[in-house]
């Protein structure tokens, strides 16, 4: 492979996928004087109206923060973010008891992942966005190919940022000593949405709801909106037993039924069945980068399951924005 020409002043890092560990780290390059392009192969999502992808809102911790305060993006997100200073747990009789995230002035932030999203994109990197049309691959031996066509990055370090499916890491698997593994959780995913009541919260906002039940649980995070996104984590044979609205109901009322209300009985009906529940991946490798030519990292590099056995522990030590990577 002939390097490309280097009579450059500054280093390029070619940063691969403008998700949160992407966008995040291209902040940190630029701070560093260093000239950042983001490849991004989905669309747009400073531009998007709908933005797909996995969880609407997240849990911001300390972690979180402290990373986003190095970028100088720390009090633009906490502003819009959601105090949750304690868990609230629903137990199946109705009763709320709250549990205190650490000492009264603690809290962990709900956050809206597209505007997160967006506002670390809009820094001083250079954001490639890839067509859906094109076929794209990108080789760690510093070229990449766009409808077959062949080009160089003229970059001195690749960033492989480009998800628990990353196209990046897939280049390592070839190489000798290379440790990975892949394992899919029993359990799968389904985001509810419950509306405001006459124009309020329909729950206390400032806490992340929990109904804990066993090998299951819902839990409900506020967004700005007044909304609550409710995520039902739960095997997927247990999805699966659910064919009907009326199931639907019947389950709810046995294990959340205070919920029933609040997120109303016929939404809930239509909303169970609007997408199918989705998969949680945990992906290990080992080494994480090649030289100092290539570094994978977030979930390229550790992708974790937000709910693995520990039950609401998982979810509710907060595990930070992209808790590992960085
Ligand atoms: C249900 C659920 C709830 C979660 N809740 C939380 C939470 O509350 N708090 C928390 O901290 N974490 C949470 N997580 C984990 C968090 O979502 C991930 O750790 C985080 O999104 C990792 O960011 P990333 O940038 O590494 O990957 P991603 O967010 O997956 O971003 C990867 C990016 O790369 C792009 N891409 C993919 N392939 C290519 C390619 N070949 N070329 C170019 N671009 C490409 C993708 O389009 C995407 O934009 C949750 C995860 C799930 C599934
Ligand atoms: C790649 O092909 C698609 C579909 O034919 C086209 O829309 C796109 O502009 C092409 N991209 C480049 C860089 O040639
Ligand atoms: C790969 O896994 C083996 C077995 O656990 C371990 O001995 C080895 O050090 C690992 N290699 C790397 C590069 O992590």
């Amino acid at each position: 492979m002939e390097e490309p020409s280097d009579n450059r002043q500054k280093k390029v890092v070619a940063v691969v996928g403008g998700g949160l560990v992407g966008a995040l780290n291209a902040c940190f390059f630029a701070k560093r004087g260093l000239d950042v392009e983001v490849f991004e192969s989905r669309e747009d999502i400073r531009q998007a109206k709908v933005v797909k992808g996995r969880s609407i809102n997240l849990a911001l911790s300390h972690r979180g923060r402290q990373a986003l305060k190095h970028v100088g993006m720390e009090e633009k997100i906490v502003s819009q973010g959601i105090p949750m200073h304690a868990r609230m747990i629903h137990s199946l009789n109705g009763k709320q008891s709250p549990i205190p995230y650490g000492k009264k002035s603690q809290y962990i932030l709900s956050v809206d992942r597209a505007n997160l999203n967006k506002q670390l994109l809009t820094g001083k990197s250079t954001v490639v966005i890839l067509q859906s049309t094109e076929t794209w691959s990108i080789n760690i031996e510093r070229f990449y190919t766009v409808n077959g066509t062949k080009e160089h990055i003229q970059a001195d370090l690749i960033v492989g940022c480009d998800g628990a499916f990353s196209a990046i890491r897939k280049q390592f698997l070839r190489r000798s000593r290379f440790n990975y593994s892949q394992t899919y959780i029993p359990h799968g995913y389904m985001e509810l949405t419950m509306p405001p009541i006459n124009g309020e919260f329909a729950m206390k906002p400032n806490y992340l709801h929990i109904w804990p039940r066993n090998t299951f649980m819902m839990i409900a995070l506020p967004n700005l909106d007044k909304t609550f996104t409710c995520t039902l984590f739960m095997p997927f044979d247990e999805f699966e037993k659910i064919t009907t609205g009326d199931q639907v109901i019947e389950f709810f009322q046995k294990c959340f039924p205070d919920s029933i209300p609040l997120i109303g009985a016929d939404a809930l009906r239509e909303d169970y069945f609007r997408l199918p529940a989705q998969a949680m991946v945990s992906v290990k490798c080992s080494p994480y980068h090649i030289g100092d030519k290539c570094v994978l990292m977030g979930d390229a590099a550790h992708a974790v399951v937000p709910f693995y056995g520990q039950g609401m522990n998982a979810v509710s030590t907060g595990f930070g924005l992209g808790g590992k990577g960085y």
